[in-house]
């Protein structure tokens, strides 16, 4: 029997990457598609690694509606493509307030485009990557999936949470499997360099001096690309309309996290401190219940181990990524 295809959106992306890897390692195959940003050195980095595991990478934009339609003809001509991860989208809250028309043109307009593509090809499910960033200001206590209907703070929640109802919509009326999971600060190897953990690691590593806005108590759940993983594949076979967290379910608090990270490099951080920006919230922490239930989702990695694999990532791999820039 011929192995079962999976295709990633995003598959260049810190999550799409790591997803690609955890199965092929699992024995399927695997098809990205991506917009691939040839000016970001750890796109360009995982663009090669994907070559040389055996990925085959397709470059389109997912805003494009006629770009999506030629890659639906094309995958519909392949056998075996079970699902169907749409991981594609712009992230980070602050920039979606300097730019908000990217990224309802990217998240919503694009995630119509892939469930357009969904339902032509005939895939069993397609998984969405939401965020935890669409419970907005709410006590992190009710950051659970009964918490609907939700006031966002950012065009980028916004854009989430408006194709989050996209997805559960083609799901009710086309008859579709599809599942939206709120991820919850993923963090490990091949991550997004604007995003804290690796980021410090590479300036604390350089003697360079790191900022965090607010006195460092603001809490996060920091989950661990290894659970995300697992917990995204597990989606995919699950039937009807799910919506869920995954976070570890552990807010950790930031200034905790360099504290490890310190002693991971054996450096000490030069912190300046500024004023919290208003659109940030001060803790977020997953209700995993639902998911405990639907995936028996047990995220195993602690931030001690986590970043200590991170670590070893940076360490390895900070030449080949530095020639890239
Ligand atoms: N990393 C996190 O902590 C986190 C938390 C919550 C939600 N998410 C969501 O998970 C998904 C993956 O996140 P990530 O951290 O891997 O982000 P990422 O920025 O590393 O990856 C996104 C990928 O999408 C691609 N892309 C962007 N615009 C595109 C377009 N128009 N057409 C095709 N491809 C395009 C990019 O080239 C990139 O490779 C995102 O949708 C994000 O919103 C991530």
């Amino acid at each position: 029997m011929s192995k079962s295809i999976y295709v990633i959106t995003g598959s260049l992306g810190f999550v799409g990457f790591n997803l690609s890897k955890f199965i092929i390692d699992s024995g399927h195959g695997v098809i990205g598609i991506d917009i691939s940003n040839n000016s970001d050195p750890l796109n360009i980095w995982r663009y090669k690694e994907s070559e040389r595991i055996g990925i085959e990478t397709v470059k389109a934009d997912i805003s494009d509606k006629y770009q999506i339609e030629s890659v639906a003809n094309k995958l519909s001509k392949i056998e075996n493509v079970k699902s169907i991860f749409h991981l594609a989208g712009l992230a980070g809250v602050r920039k979606s307030i300097e730019n908000p028309d990217q990224y309802y043109n990217v998240n919503l307009r694009g995630t119509f485009n892939i469930l357009q593509l969904f339902k032509s090809i005939g895939a069993e499910s397609l998984v969405f990557s939401s965020t935890s960033s669409v419970y907005g200001n709410i006590p992190a206590e009710h950051f659970s999936k009964e918490n609907d209907p939700l006031d966002t703070i950012s065009p980028y929640a916004s854009s989430k949470l408006n194709a989050e109802k996209l997805c559960k919509l083609f799901s009710n009326l086309y008859k579709l499997n599809i599942s939206v999971l709120r991820y919850f600060t993923v963090y490990g190897g091949a991550g997004r360099p604007d995003m804290s953990i690796l980021k410090f690691i590479n300036l604390i590593y350089k003697d360079k001096p790191i900022t965090i806005y607010g006195d460092g108590n603001q809490e996060r759940d920091f989950t661990h690309i290894s659970d995300i993983c697992k917990g995204t594949y597990d989606s995919s076979k699950l039937k009807g309309f799910n919506l869920t967290n995954l976070g570890r379910s552990n807010p950790e608090k930031l200034i905790n996290v360099v504290r490890v990270i310190e002693e991971k490099l054996g450096k000490k951080a030069k912190i300046i401190f500024k004023p919290q920006n208003e659109i940030d919230v001060n803790r977020t922490s997953a209700d995993i219940s639902n998911s405990k239930k639907l995936i028996n989702w047990d995220p195993l990695e602690g931030i001690e181990s986590g970043i200590s694999k991170t670590v070893d990532w940076y360490k390895e791999n900070k030449e080949s990524l530095e020639k890239l820039s």
